[in-house]
């Protein structure tokens, strides 16, 4: 199976070379195209514009930042639009909100082709190991035909039904993990700073009912300052914004998602600001600000609640 493959970040990098190794012919295209050199030692193809990989290829999947990254490569000049045909699949794995998907959707739909929206959970080491989450829904024939590349891609695959639903889950998911690390992130400065060993705290955790994969992964690495490159927190970021936007939709209240957000955006903004590093913070790291920033945090947040709009 020939597959085209738009977006090498952390997590298109491992996708893509994962679906090579497993003898599937991929074309791929990345904003920043010398980030396709890497691929074509694997021995990826390059695409010069998405419309150039969606030509070639029957199938073509998107693994792009935000939404507007994943709208850019559907409507912009030489983009994905531009050669969509009957007979042809786009499958947009990243995490955006439902509004977005489905305007792709129609978008596709409209020139004969057809689409799968299919965010992921799991980070870049379940993507480099094909142990991702997949959460499809759109043309379930789509789903069905592409079901071996998500094989290798995923664990286990779920067809949620109708556009929308894959992206909603995603956000849901994600707002729950938003929230879980700030309350873990807490847990550990508060055990630390009244004297307990965090190492111990985690054993404790480890055999408890809120014992969990997360907790088990990033705690170690935390208790290190270690914070290696997996998540980027501008996207956990944008993942509790739309959560809370989808929340808003709805008539949901969720004060405890909010305040997690508050917290990822300071640590993401104040982060960046300070270090140029545009956005390059990455998930867990929350644990840092909680210890060297949590006062600080404090002070700006009820100073912004006192000043007037
Ligand atoms: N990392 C994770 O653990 C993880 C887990 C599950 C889901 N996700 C989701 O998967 C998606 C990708 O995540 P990632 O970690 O791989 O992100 P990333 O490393 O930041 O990569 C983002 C990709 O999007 C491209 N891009 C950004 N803006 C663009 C634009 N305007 N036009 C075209 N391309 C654009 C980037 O191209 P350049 O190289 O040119 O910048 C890059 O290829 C996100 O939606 C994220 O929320 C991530």
């Amino acid at each position: 199976m020939e597959i085209g493959f738009l977006g090498l970040g952390i997590m298109g990098k491992a996708m893509s070379i994962n679906l090579l190794r497993h003898g599937f012919k991929v074309t791929v295209w990345n904003r920043t195209l010398s980030k396709c050199d890497e691929l074509v030692e694997h021995g990826a193809s390059i695409g010069e514009t998405p419309a150039a990989v969606i030509k070639k290829c029957k199938y073509t999947i998107a693994m792009l930042s935000d939404p507007s990254a994943a709208l850019s490569v559907i409507f912009d000049k030489d983009g994905v639009l531009e050669q969509i045909s009957n007979g042809k699949g786009y499958i947009d794995m990243s995490t955006v909100d439902d509004d977005t998907s489905l305007k792709i959707s129609e978008a596709i739909k409209a020139k004969g082709g057809d689409f799968l929206e299919a965010p992921v959970s799991g980070s870049k080491k379940p993507a480099e190991d094909g142990q991702l989450v997949i959460l499809a829904a759109g043309d379930k024939a789509l789903y069905d035909e592409v079901l071996p590349a998500f094989d290798v891609l995923g664990k286990k695959s779920f067809y949620l039904g109708e556009v929308g639903n894959g992206a909603k889950m995603k956000l849901v998911v994600n707002m729950i993990m938003g929230s879980m690390m700030n309350a873990f992130s807490e847990g550990l400065t508060l055990a630390e700073r009244s004297g307990l060993n965090p190492a111990t705290l985690l054993d404790v955790l480890d055999l408890g009912a809120i014992s969990n994969a997360m907790f088990k992964m990033k705690g170690p690495t935390m208790l290190k300052n270690s914070y290696s490159p997996a998540f980027p927190l501008k996207h956990q970021q944008k993942d509790m914004r739309l959560a809370l936007a989808l929340g808003d939709e709805n008539a949901v209240s969720m004060p405890v998602a909010a305040a997690a957000n508050e917290v990822i955006l300071f640590h993401n903004i104040f982060r960046c600001q300070k270090n140029q590093t545009n956005g390059q913070y990455f998930f867990s790291s929350n644990f840092q600000v909680n210890k060297d920033e949590t006062v600080f945090f404090y002070l700006i947040f009820f100073l912004c609640l006192m000043t007037p709009p």
